[in-house]
C-alpha cells in the first residue's frame, strides 16, 4: 500500500499588504525587501474574524472535495502551525469542529517551516502501515497576529504571511504512484537562532540576540510563564538571527533533496517539479543553481504570499498544480527549513 496525495488546497485572506504600506510603520524600503527576499506584497488574516484554524479549515474543505471524499471520510488529522488559535489546545481539534467531524485523533506538531513535511511523513507511515485511509495534514499561520510593527523588528516582519494548505493523505494501490520517501531531521543547538520565546517555562526575558535571566527574588512557583516584565520589556516578538538561518538554510536545503534523490535512485535532473520553502526568494535561486535545476522546474510564489511558515509548502504545491505545472506520474520533490532548526525532503510521483 502507497501514500498518494488525492486532494490538495489552500486559502489566503483577501488583505494584500504591500511592501509600500508596510514602509510607513517602520524604516524599510520596497527595494530593500524586493532586493533581500523577492517578496512584493503578502496577505493578512482578518483580526477578530479568522483565526489559524478557521483558514485551515478553508483549505482544507478544498482539498477533501478534490480528493473525492467528505469530511466525514478523514481517519486523522495532522495540524502543523507555529501560529496556534490558542496556547492549548492544538489548532488540530479546533479544525476538526469547523470541519464538523468527531472522535477522531487529531495531532498538532511544531516544527515551523517543516511542518508540512513533517505532517506529511507521520500521514504516509500512517496510511502506509494500514492503520488510516484518509489523513488530512493543514498548515497553517496567522503570522501579523504577533508580529513587531516597529523598525525593530524589520527584519522578521517583512518577511512574513498569513495563509494556509491542506492535502489529504489516501492509501492507494497504484504502484510506483504516490509518496515515494520522506526524510525528516532537526539539531536543537540552534533553537535560539530563530525563535518566539515568549510566553514559556524558561524563564527568561530573550531580547534579540541578549536573554536576560535575572531570576531575583521571587516565590519558588508560578509567574513564570507569561510575566508583567515580558510585556513591560515588548519581549514578546519572533527574534530571527537572519545571516545565520540563511547559511544553515542553504546548506541543509540540498542535503535533504540530495538524501531524497538518493533513497529513489533519482538525481536532480529527474525532478519535474521542486516546491522549495517558501524563506526568501534568493535561498531558493541558491538551490535551484546549486542542484542545476532549470527556472521552470523551481515553483516560488514567495513574491506574493511572503513566507507563511509551514503553510508555504502546500500553498505552493497546491497553485503550482492549479497552474497545470505539476501533472499526472511527474516527480515532484519538497524541502523546507526553519526554526529549530529543522529539514527535510519529501519525494513524490504524482
Ligand atoms: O523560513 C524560515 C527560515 N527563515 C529564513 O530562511 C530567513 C533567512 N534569512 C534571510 O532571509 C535574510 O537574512 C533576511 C532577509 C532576514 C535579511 O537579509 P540580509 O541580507 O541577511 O540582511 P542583514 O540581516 O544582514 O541586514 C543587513 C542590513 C542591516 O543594517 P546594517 O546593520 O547593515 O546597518 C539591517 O539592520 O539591513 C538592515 N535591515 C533592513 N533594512 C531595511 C534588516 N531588515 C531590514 C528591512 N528594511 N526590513
Amino acid at each position: 500500500m502507497n501514500a498518494k496525495i488525492a486532494g490538495i488546497g489552500f486559502y489566503v485572506p483577501e488583505r494584500v499588504v504591500t511592501n509600500e504600506e508596510l514602509t510607513k510603520l517602520m524604516d524599510t524600503t520596497n527595494e530593500w525587501i524586493i532586493e533581500r527576499t523577492g517578496i512584493e506584497e503578502r496577505r493578512y488574516a482578518k483580526k477578530h474574524k479568522e483565526t489559524t484554524s478557521t483558514m485551515g479549515a478553508e483549505a482544507a474543505k478544498i482539498a477533501i472535495e478534490r480528493a473525492g471524499i467528505t469530511a466525514k471520510d478523514i481517519d486523522f488529522i495532522v495540524f502543523a502551525t507555529l501560529s496556534p488559535d490558542y496556547y492549548f489546545p492544538g489548532s488540530g481539534v479546533l479544525l476538526q469542529r469547523h470541519l464538523g467531524i468527531k472522535d477522531i485523533g487529531c495531532l498538532d506538531i511544531r516544527t515551523q517551516c517543516t511542518g508540512f513535511i513533517y505532517g506529511l511523513s507521520i500521514a504516509d507511515q500512517y496510511v502506509k502501515s494500514g492503520m488510516y485511509k484518509n489523513v488530512l495534514v493543514v498548515g497553517s499561520e496567522f503570522h501579523s497576529a504577533g508580529l513587531d510593527f516597529t523598525t525593530r523588528g524589520r527584519n522578521v516582519t517583512v518577511i512574513f504571511g498569513d495563509g494556509a494548505g491542506a492535502a489529504v493523505v489516501q492509501a492507494t494501490e497504484e504502484e510506483g504512484k504516490g509518496i515515494l520517501t520522506t526524510n525528516l531531521h532537526a539539531d536543537g543547538e540552534y533553537a535560539e537562532q530563530l525563535m518566539y520565546a515568549n510566553p514559556g517555562c524558561h524563564g527568561g526575558v530573550f531580547l534579540g540576540d541578549k536573554s536576560e535571566l535575572d531570576y531575583k527574588d521571587e516565590a519558588d512557583y508560578g509567574d513564570m510563564f507569561l510575566t508583567q516584565e515580558l510585556i513591560d520589556k515588548e519581549a514578546i516578538y519572533p527574534h530571527m538571527n537572519g545571516r545565520y538561518v540563511f547559511k544553515f538554510a542553504v546548506q541543509k536545503f540540498p542535503e535533504a533533496i540530495m538524501e531524497a534523490c538518493e533513497a529513489t535512485g533519482y538525481t536532480p535532473a529527474d525532478i519535474d517539479m521542486l516546491v522549495p520553502h517558501q524563506a526568501n526568494l534568493r535561498i531558493a535561486q541558491m538551490i535551484q543553481l546549486g542542484l542545476k535545476i532549470p527556472n521552470e522546474r523551481v515553483y516560488n510564489n514567495i513574491q506574493k504570499y511572503g513566507n507563511t511558515t509551514a503553510a508555504s509548502i502546500p500553498i505552493a504545491l497546491c497553485e503550482a498544480w492549479e497552474k497545470g505545472l505539476i501533472k499526472d506520474g511527474d516527480l515532484v520533490c519538497l524541502a523546507a527549513f526553519g526554526s529549530g532548526f529543522t529539514w527535510g525532503a519529501a519525494m513524490i510521483r504524482w
